[in-house]
Formats: structure tokens, C-alpha cells, sequence
């Protein structure tokens, strides 16, 4: 069943057989052997924008030996989602994610059975389970908040982290991971992320000290979440999270899922939309911060959605479309991948061209939510343009695609939507924050884009009366 193919081996594979159709433009500017390296190292974005500024739609660069092909532009995107997985292939890309989400599951199987282990967790994303996450979420942020005191300064990123990986570890693992998040979690799930780096790309399996740590921390996560299964067996206790629906789950052969496959699709998610959800929530503070009518829109509408009920809820959260709609100007902006790949294992025809097998395929969110003439003066920040009737992203089904689109369209996009909602909720109802410096720059050198670090915003506690009671 799984196929333990090595990164490194898959990626470094056949150069791009000679197809007919037309030849696909190269960007210019390309060094022997480097290609285009040195200048997507120094901002990835500002070189593939240029790709599209140069030849349109499909564009070749290299990296190294390797051949891309950059597809842009909503019917260029359509074409990419749209191709079957034997044509464009993702597991051969996230190679480097095995040896932390573990064998036997995601990228290490074959993509119909990555499909059905995903698919157990659709139980767990149901709109009662997510009635239980929103209280989870409203009590996680309420607690930071808390802590926080009167007035101060904090790091922006470093504490959507702290807030994002308390709220995943309850939902996600249980209330039992939570319990033990400061005594030991944390801190392996920190180290299991270090493993995500430029030479765990290439060569995962390499003994270099950080994957050393990686492969500890895996073992270390490994027997925590082994221990609460093995509790909640033991006391027949079963929450709603989503533990405990892959636990219940069954393959279609009706075989149960074994404890190392549970904690590695948990592993999965975690990882998937911990790190996203953080630094999403990072760019919304600073966005707003520098936007006091875009928070006055939001508080008013708070006013009017819980100044009765004084509670939040899932249905108060979803009636937030003011704060929705930033959410999605902030996505549209600030995408936290700005790159997906995927391997091309059969040419692939567009408009006339012809994508060679071998090359990897690529489409940024980053530069085709900023294409001219798909979002009205697309620099600016300016939520409303997601307002009827302006509804600038219902163009086309690819134009705003920060959480993917297609087979591997992201999964958790309503959680992540209802916990950045959540998180701001709770924090314009009792702060006013204003930042300490300029507007950052995204930091491309980890693999979801955040604000360079630290990026320190003060806060003050507002006189005015929450509308929680
Ligand atoms: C702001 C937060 C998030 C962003 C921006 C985001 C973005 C994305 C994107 C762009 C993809 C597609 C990757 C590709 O095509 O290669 C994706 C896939 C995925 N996301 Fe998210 N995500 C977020 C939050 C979440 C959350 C909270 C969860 C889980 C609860 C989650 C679970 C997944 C999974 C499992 C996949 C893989 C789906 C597949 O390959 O079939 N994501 N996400």
C-alpha cells in the first residue's frame, strides 16, 4: 500500500521529455546551473511576479537544475486543478512530510487512500462538533486575554502561535493534549517543525541534527497521543474532537485505524493548519490596526450580533461578515503558501503549450491575488470589495485560492475561518492595539509566510463595556 518513495530520488528524476506544442517562454536572466535561484532565495514573489509581468500566463524558471512551469491567472488555475492526480501529482512533492506525519498515511499511500483518511475527519467538522470548537475558541482567546493585564506590548506572531496551538491542541488532539501542552507538547511540536527545512526538502532522511530532534519530538508526540487512546479506550470516554472521530472511523474494508495512523493523519492536520491559522492571524491584526474604520465596521457589527444574546455562538460568528470579509482581503493579501507545487507525471496541454512530464507545476496564491484587472486596485487593502454586489472573488472559481482548490483544496477552511473569527472577536472587544513599527515585510524564509519577526504591537484595555457579558 505505501509506496516510501524518496523526495530527493522523485524530485531529482527524468529531465522534461522535448513535447510537441509551443514552447513555453522562459523568464529572463537565468545563471548556468543556478537558473533563477539567487533571485527567487531573495523574494520569491517579486520573481515570479515578474515571471507573469514578462510572458502571461505559463512561464518556465529554474531553481537549480530544476524546471518549473508557473501557471497564472484564474483559467490557467482551472486547467492546474482540475488535472487528475497520475498527471499532477502532489505526494511526489511532499515527500518531505513523511518522516513527520509517519508512514502509512498522507503522502506516504497512494492519493485515494490519503482521500479516505482525510475523509474521516468530515465527522469532526460537522456543525455540531464546530458548536463545541466556536466555545473551545471564545474560552482559549478569553484566557490570553486575560493574561495579557491592562496594557503592554507583545510579539503579534509569537502569540497567534501560543493562542493557535492551544485552540488546535484542544479541538484537533483533545482536551487530554492541552492539559499537557506547557509540560513537554509544545516544545516537540516545536522541534518537529524545525524538521521542515530546505535540506529535509531534498534529502528528508539525512542524519543532521535537526532531523535527529525531528524524529525524537515525532516519538516523543507519538507516545503522548498513544497513551490518551489508549485512556479513553480504557474509560470508554468519547469527546467531540477529532481524535476521537478517527478513532470511530472505518477504512471501506472495515478495518479499524491503528493508533500510529490516527496520530499521523492528527499529525497531518496539526500541521497543516496550525502554522497557516497563526500567521493569517498575525496579518489580520496588523491590517486592521492601520485601518480604524475596517475595526469600527467590525465592532458595530459585534454590537448588533451579541448585544442581546451577550454570547458567541456559531451562528453569531457565521452572521460576521464584515469581519468575514477581512478575513478573506487578508487571505487575498497575505496568503500563508505561497507556492503550491505539484510534480507534472504526464504532459500537460494549455492554450497551445505543452507542459513537459518532469517539470513541477506551480500556481501562487501570493501573485494571482494581486493580478490587475481580477481585483479592483489590488494593492490596497479594501475588505468591502467582498461585499455584494461588488463580490469581486465570484468572478471566477480560482481567483481568491489562499486555501488551495481543487482534489487538495484545504479541508479545514471553515475552522480556520470560524477560529481567525473567533481570536479577533474576543481581542477588538477588549483591546485597542496600535502597532510599534512600520508595516513589516513577509518573512520568505519559512514555509508559511509571516510578518518578519519580531513584529511588536502595543495594547491597551478598552473602557468601553464588552458586549459578552
Ligand atoms: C488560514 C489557515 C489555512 C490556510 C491558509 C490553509 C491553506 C491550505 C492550502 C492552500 C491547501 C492546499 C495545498 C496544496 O494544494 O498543495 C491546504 C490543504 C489542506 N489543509 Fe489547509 N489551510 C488552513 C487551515 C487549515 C486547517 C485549520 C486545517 C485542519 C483543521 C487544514 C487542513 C488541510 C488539509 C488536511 C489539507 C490537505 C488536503 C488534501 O491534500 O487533500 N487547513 N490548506
Amino acid at each position: 500500500m505505501a509506496n516510501h518513495t524518496d523526495s530527493a530520488a522523485t524530485l531529482r528524476s527524468a529531465r522534461p521529455a522535448a513535447p510537441p506544442g509551443k514552447p513555453i517562454p522562459e523568464i529572463s536572466g537565468g545563471w548556468p546551473l543556478l537558473g533563477h535561484l539567487p533571485e527567487f532565495q531573495r523574494n520569491p514573489v517579486a520573481m515570479l511576479d515578474r515571471c507573469r509581468r514578462e510572458h502571461g500566463e505559463l512561464v518556465r524558471f529554474r531553481l537549480g537544475t530544476r524546471e518549473f512551469v508557473l501557471f497564472t491567472g484564474p483559467e490557467a488555475h482551472d486547467c492546474y486543478f482540475r488535472a487528475p492526480e497520475d498527471q499532477l501529482d502532489a505526494r511526489a512533492v511532499y515527500q518531505f512530510t513523511v518522516p513527520i506525519f509517519g508512514r502509512g498515511v498522507a503522502y506516504d499511500v497512494a492519493p485515494e487512500i490519503m482521500a479516505e483518511q482525510l475523509g474521516f475527519l468530515y465527522p469532526a467538522l460537522r456543525d455540531a462538533p464546530m458548536r463545541r470548537y466556536a466555545e473551545i475558541m471564545y474560552d482559549e482567546a478569553g484566557r490570553f486575554a486575560d493574561a495579557l493585564g491592562e496594557a503592554g506590548v507583545l510579539d503579534l506572531p509569537a502569540a497567534m502561535n501560543r493562542l493557535t496551538v492551544n485552540i488546535a491542541s484542544r479541538c484537533l488532539l483533545g482536551q487530554e493534549v492541552r492539559d499537557q501542552v506547557d509540560s513537554g507538547f509544545a516544545q516537540a511540536y516545536h522541534d518537529l517543525e524545525e524538521g521542515i527545512n530546505l535540506i529535509g526538502f531534498f534529502l528528508p532522511r539525512l542524519p543532521i541534527p535537526a532531523h535527529r530532534r525531528r524524529d525524537r519530538a515525532r516519538r516523543r508526540i507519538a507516545g503522548i497521543l498513544v497513551r490518551i487512546m489508549e485512556g479513553r479506550r480504557g474509560s470508554g470516554a468519547a469527546p467531540e474532537d477529532f481524535m476521537q472521530a478517527l478513532m470511530q472511523a472505518r477504512y471501506r474494508d472495515g478495518r479499524t485505524l491503528s493508533d500510529d495512523e490516527v496520530t499521523g493523519i492528527l499529525l497531518t492536520v496539526l500541521f497543516a493548519g496550525q502554522h497557516t491559522s497563526a500567521v493569517l492571524a498575525s496579518w489580520m491584526g496588523l491590517e486592521m490596526f492601520r485601518d480604524p474604520a475596517c475595526v469600527a465596521r467590525i465592532r458595530a457589527e459585534m454590537r448588533e450580533i451579541y448585544g442581546e444574546t451577550g454570547a458567541m455562538s456559531l451562528a453569531g460568528l457565521k452572521r460576521q461578515t464584515a469581519l468575514e470579509w477581512t478575513v478573506r482581503e487578508c487571505e487575498r493579501l497575505h496568503p500563508p503558501l505561497i507556492l503550491l507545487i505539484r510534480k507534472v507525471l504526464k504532459p500537460l496541454q494549455y492554450a497551445g503549450y505543452t507542459v513537459p512530464a518532469g517539470a513541477l507545476a506551480v500556481v501562487s496564491p501570493a501573485v494571482s491575488h494581486r493580478l490587475p484587472g481580477l481585483f479592483a486596485d489590488p494593492q490596497r487593502f479594501d475588505p468591502e470589495r467582498f461585499a455584494p454586489p461588488r463580490s469581486e472573488n465570484k468572478q471566477h472559481l480560482y481567483t481568491l485560492i489562499g486555501f488551495g482548490g481543487g482534489k487538495h483544496r484545504c479541508m479545514g477552511e471553515k475552522f480556520a475561518m470560524l477560529q481567525l473569527k473567533a481570536i479577533w472577536t474576543v481581542l477588538l472587544d477588549r483591546f485597542d492595539f496600535d502597532p510599534v513599527a512600520d508595516f513589516p515585510a513577509p518573512n520568505y524564509g519559512s514555509w508559511v509566510t509571516g510578518p518578519m519577526v519580531p513584529c511588536r504591537v502595543r495594547y491597551r484595555r478598552r473602557a468601553q463595556a464588552s458586549v459578552f457579558s
